[in-house]
């Protein structure tokens, strides 16, 4: 057992945490990793309406009695979707905890934790991690610049950017981006994280939701195919290397490139359409660098039993035969 603040905190077994994902953070693969004995995280806007959000929620407590939580990402929209309806669909129904993501959490914020829930935010910068912690957060989850998804615009990798969150931050602390296995627990750990927070390793395991074609691309891609795309529009995100990712950065690498140049290749519902129906043609797939370190699609049982087992077994074999069969220092 590798117990921390974080396992503390949740009331979970094991220190890792799925994070939240568009199309993907639904019942099935949620209550998987929560049986399993990590935290899984509802999708909140992958329901169509908060009502759906408390259906979703409804049939996620039929499929496990563990601790499992529920993601608010709060995107910056001139027709945002009914955030407070979602919140409180989150509150009514008795959520114990939520990761906020994106802008401006400080609202949401503020009501969850009037309510008793346990706030996490998940941040790509320290100072963000800082202003969080400020507003009231409970622990923060921090993405270095390998993440799936929105690394921030200031690409500093996890090996610096989690010493350096866990040289000022002071509550429990998750590392996120680039994990996948016991050997990232390990080094999350020594880097001064309390545990982990898992997307794309997620993505290719039997529960997750998706259509057996993509967890084949993430298997077959090698930690160099991803793409960055939107750096042009200062919101970048890092997406899978296929052909629509390949045309998305060449459309906006041309001179004068505006956003509706890529708009049709680009909408969330057409990522929706590829992990539904395995279509690679029809959208984006969201997947970051450590796409290298997954081979296989397991059950999230047989992937959490198998981190941490590698873990222990680095921290009290391999590392600990370090320390002992050290020279000892001569005096
Ligand atoms: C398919 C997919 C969809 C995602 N959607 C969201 C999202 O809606 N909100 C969010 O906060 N993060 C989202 N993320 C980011 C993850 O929660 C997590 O921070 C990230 O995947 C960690 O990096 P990793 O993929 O290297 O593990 C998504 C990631 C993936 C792979």
């Amino acid at each position: 057992m590798i117990q921390t603040r974080i396992t503390q905190l949740l009331g979970i077994r094991h220190p890792i945490v799925q994070g939240g994902m568009q199309w993907v953070g639904r019942a099935e693969l949620v209550s998987a990793v929560s049986n399993a004995g990590g935290l899984g995280l509802l999708t909140a806007l992958t329901q169509p309406t908060p009502d759906d959000l408390r259906r979703e929620i409804e049939r996620c407590r039929k499929m496990t009695d563990a601790p499992f939580g529920v993601n608010l990402t709060i995107f910056p929209s001139i027709s945002p979707p009914p955030y407070a309806e979602y919140r409180r669909a989150i509150i009514d129904m008795g959520v114990k905890v939520v990761e906020t993501a994106g802008h401006k959490p400080q609202e949401h914020v503020d009501e969850l934790k009037a309510h008793g829930i346990t706030v996490i935010h998940k941040c790509t910068a320290v100072r963000h991690a800082l202003s969080a912690e400020r507003m009231g957060v409970d622990a923060v989850s921090i993405d270095g610049f390998e993440c799936a998804g929105h690394p921030g615009e200031d690409d500093v990798p996890g090996l610096v950017l989690i010493p350096a969150a866990a040289d000022k931050v002071r509550i429990p602390m998750l590392a996120s981006g680039g994990f996948g296995d016991g050997r990232g627990l390990v080094a999350a750990l020594a880097l001064g994280a309390e545990g982990i927070n898992m997307g794309t390793r997620f993505c290719a395991t039997a529960e997750a939701p998706i259509h057996y074609n993509v967890k084949q691309v993430i298997i077959a891609n090698d930690e160099r195919a991803t793409n960055l795309i939107f750096r042009k529009f200062h919101n970048t995100a890092r997406v899978a290397k296929t052909g629509i990712s390949d045309e998305v950065v060449a459309i906006s690498s041309r001179e004068g490139a505006v956003f509706d140049d890529i708009a049709h290749l680009v909408r969330g519902a057409q990522g929706r359409v590829v992990l539904e129906t395995g279509d690679l043609g029809a959208g984006l797939v969201w997947a970051g660098q450590v796409q290298g370190l997954i081979h296989d699609v397991p059950s999230c049982a047989e992937l959490i039993d198998r981190i941490i087992r590698e873990a222990e077994a680095i921290i009290a074999d391999r590392l600990g035969r370090l320390v002992e069969t050290s020279p000892r220092a001569i005096p």
